[in-house]
C-alpha cells in the first residue's frame, strides 16, 4: 500500500517570516494519514527541518549537483542538503529542465547521487503544449523516464511527478482523462522495468495547479497517489485543504 504524499514546492520564494507557515501547518494537519512535505529554499532548510523535528512534516530540497562535491559556484550538493536536514530532493523539475538546461542524463547522475546520500529522488517528467498538441505526450514523458531514472530505483528512494509544462503555475490542468491516461502509462513503464513490486510501491505524483478546487477530482484519479504543488502550498491555508482533500481520497 503506497503512502499518500503532499509536496509543497516552494520554488525561489520564502525568508525567514514565511516559515510561520510551516509552523501553521505542523499545527493544523498534525494527525494527517498522508506524507506531508515542504521543500522550501536551500536558504530555509535547517531552520524548516529543525521547525519539523518530530512533527509530521518532512523537509526536502529543490535541487542537488551530480558531484559529490568541487569547484561548482553557487552549487550545492547532496550531503549538504542531508546535513541541513532535507530527506528528499525534487530533480528535473521542469523549470530547473528549461532555465538550466538539464538534461535527462543529467537529472540520472543527480539521481544517484542524492540515494547516495540517503536522500529520496522525487523526479519530476512532463511535456510542453506543443508536444501534448502534437499527440507525442506519452512518448516525451517515456523518453524522460527512461533516461531520468537509473538502475536501482525502488519504492523508498523515488517518487515520480507528472508535471505537464503548460499546466505548471497556468491554473490550466489536463482533462482527468489525460492526466490517467499518463499516470496508468508510468505505472505500465516502471512495472516492465523495474518490475511490478517496485512499480506498486513507487508513488506518482501530479503536479501544476493543484488547488483546493481541484484537488479532490485530481485526487481521484487512477494512478494518482499525490501532488507536487507550487503557488498553493506557499500558505497554510491553501495547502491545508488539499492535504484535506488527499486524507480523504
Ligand atoms: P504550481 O507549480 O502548483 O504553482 O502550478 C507546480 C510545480 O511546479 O511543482
Amino acid at each position: 500500500m503506497r503512502q499518500k504524499l503532499a509536496a509543497g514546492n516552494w520554488k525561489m520564494n520564502g525568508t525567514g517570516s514565511d516559515l510561520a507557515e510551516l509552523a501553521e501547518l505542523i499545527q493544523s494537519q498534525g494527525t494527517a494519514t498522508s506524507e506531508l512535505m515542504i521543500c522550501p529554499p536551500a536558504t530555509l532548510l535547517s531552520r524548516a527541518a529543525d521547525l519539523a523535528q518530530n512533527s509530521a512534516l518532512t523537509i526536502g530540497a529543490q535541487d542537488c549537483h551530480s558531484e559529490q562535491a568541487g569547484a561548482h559556484t553557487g552549487d550545492i550538493s547532496a550531503a549538504m542538503l542531508k546535513e541541513a536536514g532535507a530527506t528528499a530532493v525534487i530533480l528535473g523539475h521542469s523549470e530547473r529542465r528549461a532555465d538550466h538546461s538539464e538534461s535527462s542524463n543529467t537529472v540520472a547522475a543527480k539521481t544517484q547521487t542524492a540515494w547516495a546520500h540517503g536522500l529520496t529522488a522525487l523526479v519530476c517528467l512532463g511535456e510542453t503544449l506543443d508536444e501534448r498538441e502534437a499527440g507525442d505526450t506519452l512518448k516525451v514523458v517515456g523518453d524522460q523516464l527512461a533516461a531520468s531514472l537509473p538502475e536501482g530505483a525502488t519504492g523508498a528512494n523515488t517518487v515520480l511527478a507528472y508535471e505537464p509544462v503548460w499546466a505548471i503555475g497556468t491554473g490550466k490542468i489536463p482533462s482527468l482523462a489525460q492526466i490517467a491516461e499518463v499516470h496508468d502509462f508510468l505505472r505500465a513503464e516502471l512495472t516492465t522495468r523495474f518490475g511490478p513490486q517496485m512499480a506498486e510501491a513507487t508513488r506518482l505524483l501530479y503536479g501544476g495547479s493543484v488547488k483546493p478546487g481541484n484537488a479532490a477530482e485530481i485526487f481521484a484519479t487512477s494512478n494518482v497517489d499525490g501532488a507536487l504543488v507550487g503557488g498553493a502550498s506557499l500558505k497554510a491555508a491553501d495547502f491545508s485543504p488539499i492535504i484535506a482533500a488527499l486524507d480523504a481520497s
